[in-house]
């Protein structure tokens, strides 16, 4: 019996594979992803050894270049916002580690995966619904809803009982949770559970606060291709890279901070702060460039459809029917948004200044009001209008009638 674990080298996680370990007596295959969360990954390998786990058994991947090109770009295309806001930052990842798990799982021979989210949240349903799409009958461990360590006493005497190192600072209650990649940073819980008290400054730590960014504004060019940033101020560069290029402009000007309360799936609400530099930038930019190349009609349709894009993979259904075939309308949108977009950095906010592409839509000529061009003519406005109007006019003729009986 081999159980593949979602492992970050934490407190937690290690505490969750020492449980497996004795409580199901099984075989532990560590996973650990590098997907820009920004920490050193060599202590995770050497704590899983510590913990006995065999070299052959100790998987470790950089996934940031997959994690931006596969699943981070193809969700900007749909400029995804969950509930109006939330850029998905945790949501997005959660497919890819599953994928790899079920993959590593297929390689060892293991029959059983297991992750360390919390049995009141999003993650394990996002976990565990990509776990079974893509192998149906894995068995799935989760130990935070099976085991009593119900308190952080409880939880640092199990390791203490099983010499399981124990940081200094993680000995007390942790101050609140995060999640980071390098999409974003997220916070939640503890300091931050009063959704009528602001977010203290020291849980921030992607963006300096926009209020001591610099007074003078920083100019910057993305060049597009088909929906997909490529460059940066002229320079090519790989999906991981620009996300990151992104990340360290955001920071410097205090960019996509957000205190944000969100219905999650299963059905409270939570308070939570995020921060995602470069994707706040990246989402301005992306519909920059769609403003000019995008036809009003394939627009719109696509504007209407996001919400429930992002709510499916908010809920953890990035390998479901439906947002593949949503993605598919995304990615047949994006042909011909392509181009270059001007924006303006300064103090938390990123504006796009100025737009161009080889496939624009925009007519001056057609927009002017200068004297027209010959594709409208202003006689045409008025039959339109009034052809518009008809029914309006007869609702108003009924509305009188109404009123004067
Ligand atoms: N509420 C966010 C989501 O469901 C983030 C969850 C993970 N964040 C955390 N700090 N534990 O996508
Ligand atoms: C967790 O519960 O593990 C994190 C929060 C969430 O999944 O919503």
């Amino acid at each position: 019996k081999k159980v593949v674990l979602a492992y970050s080298g934490g407190l937690d996680t290690s505490i969750i594979l020492k449980w497996l370990q004795t409580t199901y007596g099984c075989e532990v295959v560590t996973f650990t992803a590098d997907l820009g969360q920004g920490e050193e990954l060599g202590p995770a390998r050497e704590k899983a050894l510590l913990l006995g786990i065999k070299p052959e058994h100790i998987f470790i991947e950089d996934l940031r270049e997959e994690f931006v090109r596969d699943y981070v770009f193809p969700m900007f295309r749909a400029n995804a916002q969950y509930e109006g806001l939330y850029l998905l930052g945790t949501s997005i990842a959660r497919p890819l580690i599953a994928k790899k798990q079920i993959e590593i799982a297929r390689k060892v021979g293991a029959d059983a995966v297991a992750h360390g989210a919390t049995g009141k949240g999003n993650d394990q349903v996002r976990f565990e619904l990509s776990y079974y799409a893509l192998e149906p009958d894995i068995k799935v461990i989760a130990p935070w809803r099976e085991w009593d360590l119900a308190s952080r006493t409880a939880l640092i005497a199990f390791a203490e009982e099983n010499q399981i190192p124990i940081a200094k600072d993680k000995r007390g209650e942790a101050p609140f949770s995060v999640d980071a990649n390098l999409l974003h940073a997220s916070s939640e819980g503890k300091v931050l559970e009063d959704p009528a008290v602001e977010v203290p400054d020291y849980v921030y730590s992607r963006t300096i606060n926009p209020e001591d960014a610099p007074d003078k504004p920083s100019f910057i060019e993305i060049d597009f291709e088909k929906g997909d940033a490529v460059a940066v101020d002229g320079k090519l560069m790989s999906p991981a890279t620009l996300l990151a290029r992104l990340n360290s402009l955001g920071r410097d000007n205090g960019i996509g901070r957000l205190d944000l309360v969100e219905n999650r799936f299963v059905g409270m609400k939570s308070r939570g702060m995020y921060e995602t530099p470069g994707g706040t930038i990246l989402y301005y930019a992306h519909r920059g460039i769609e403003q000019i190349t995008l036809d009003r009609g394939a627009a719109h349709l696509k504007d209407e459809l996001m919400p429930k894009y992002a709510e499916l993979i908010y809920n953890g259904f990035w390998f479901s029917p439906e947002r593949e075939m949503l993605q598919a309308l995304i990615d047949r949108s994006q042909e011909f948004v392509t181009g270059r977009v001007r924006l303006k950095l300064y103090k938390g906010s990123a504006s796009v200044v100025g737009r161009s592409s080889p496939y624009s839509l925009y007519d001056q000529d057609l927009v002017t009001f200068e004297e027209g061009a010959a594709a409208y003519d202003h006689r045409d406005a008025a039959g339109f209008i009034k052809l518009n109007a008809l029914r309006l006019r007869t609702l108003a003729k009924r509305a009188r009638k109404i009123a004067s009986r």
